[in-house]
């Protein structure tokens, strides 16, 4: 396993659009290695690959975010498709790993149901409630190049770009390290 570089804001490979997984091999699976060492590393709730570089529709989502047990091995989302969002929402501000220290109110659903495969190719159905359902729209809104910044009101986004203009490597593991999301 390798530790990778996380992306940041305003680095143009978020914008990149991503390919569908169309082979679980090796090369996939060393990314989804990679993909947990790093965001272990941070605390991260989750983390898609295309925040690590690679433009793949995949994401994955910590254990315990997921709820599963804190030991458990994150949940791996491929191909994931947004099966069901409920009507009902909830506001609340959201972090992004790619956005160390900025939080935007985001509206979301507060239930999400997600179809996607495992890293044995097997399909499964993943409903997640509150941070769970959030997580998974997050995640899903990076396949779909859709960032924190998009939320934001005009005036924010200036603030947001121009403190990400100027974040440092050092500066972003500090803040990354107060609080991965
Ligand atoms: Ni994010």
């Amino acid at each position: 396993m390798a530790l990778r570089r996380i992306i940041r804001f305003p680095d143009p490979v978020l914008r990149q659009p991503t390919r569908p997984v169309s082979a679980i091999d090796q090369r996939l699976r060393q990314i989804v290695e990679d993909m947990m060492e790093t965001m272990y590393a941070v605390d991260g709730a989750g983390l898609a690959a295309i925040q690590v570089g690679a433009p793949e529709r995949v994401f994955i989502i910590d254990a315990s975010v997921a709820g599963a047990a804190r030991t458990d091995l994150p949940v791996v989302f491929i191909n994931p498709v947004i099966e069901w969002l409920s009507a009902e929402t909830e506001t609340k501000e959201e972090g992004c790993l790619s956005f160390p220290g900025i939080f935007v109110p985001v509206k979301r659903s507060l239930v999400a149901r997600v179809r996607a495969l495992d890293l044995n190719g097997k399909e499964f159905v993943a409903e997640g409630r509150d941070l769970y359902a959030r997580a998974l729209q997050h995640e899903h809104d990076h396949l779909i190049n859709k960032l924190l910044f998009d939320y934001a009101g005009p005036v924010k986004r200036q603030v947001i770009k121009r403190k990400m203009e100027r974040m440092t490597d050092e500066e972003a593991a500090a803040l990354v390290a107060r609080h991965g999301d």
